[in-house]
């Protein structure tokens, strides 16, 4: 598949799940003084989550032109050191407004990388936030993943939030194991391959956030009056894995 056949296939999938495509928003976003750069797909639809704008879809999904060199996600010192970090690209993500939630989010995500496109199930391993026993008993029981390939991880890595305000939840990452010569780190000193390790050999596939709070300026989380899910998974990132490369930089259409 090339690179533009990956991005039809993942909206056609979700539109087979009752999904409406919805265009890439502006790089900069029109309607939110809080952000410099639109960084994620879920920007365009930050209000609905808020409740304070209706959509006459309950279901989304797109294909959004992200850039990260500034603010909360900010990539640009990972770019030019690793593979597979951009300051700009695409990001293919499918939503849910008050709608579906853990399981149907996690049952798609699961069924997409490994019945439609084949990933290998034994190279994936799954992460939840600290204390979400929900999504990590999902998670057991749709992909059958042994219990030491569903691993915890604290706010840095599991707790996703769009910038210093704004919607926000746990979050659940699906991770590939790329093997051992994927590592760049090898022999260093003390080095170990592991999922949200320091080398290359486990990446971050596709993250799937459960949003159910407001950060508001004060910091406090406020919890929102519906559960709404935000998925986000690289279009460069799963290119290379599925063109069987191991850096972004060599894929079709860079
Ligand atoms: N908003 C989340 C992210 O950017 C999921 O789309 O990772």
């Amino acid at each position: 598949m090339t690179g533009n056949d990956i991005r039809r296939s993942f909206l056609d999938y979700f539109t087979r799940q009752s999904h409406t495509v919805v265009k890439s928003s502006s790089l900069v976003p029109d309607k939110d003084p809080t952000l410099l750069f639109t960084n994620a797909g879920m920007v365009q639809f930050k209000n609905v989550f808020l409740g304070q704008e209706r959509l006459p879809y309950s279901r989304a999904a797109s294909s959004q032109k992200c850039l990260r060199i500034s603010g909360k996600h900010n990539d640009l010192e990972a770019v030019g050191r690793d593979t597979y970090h951009h300051t700009f690209f695409e990001m293919l993500g499918n939503w849910s407004f008050g709608d579906y939630y853990k399981a149907e989010a996690i049952e798609w995500a699961w069924e997409l990388l490994t019945r439609e496109w084949g990933l290998p199930k034994d190279k994936l391993w799954a992460t939840v936030y600290l204390d979400d026993d929900q999504a990590e008993r999902l998670w057991a029981k749709i992909s059958g993943l042994p219990a030491e390939r569903i691993r915890r991880f604290g706010e840095k890595e599991n707790f996703w939030e769009m910038g210093e305000t704004g919607p926000c939840g746990p979050c659940s990452e699906i991770h590939l194991d790329r093997g051992p010569e994927a590592c760049d780190r090898n022999g260093l000193p003390g080095h170990v391959c592991q999922v949200n390790g320091d080398c290359a050999r486990y990446i971050e596939l596709w993250n799937l956030v459960f949003i159910q709070y407001n950060r508001k300026d004060n910091r406090e989380l406020e919890e929102l009056p519906s559960k709404h899910v935000d998925t986000g998974m690289g279009l460069e990132r799963i290119t290379a894995v599925l063109q069987n490369v191991l850096s972004n930089y060599d894929i079709d259409f860079m």
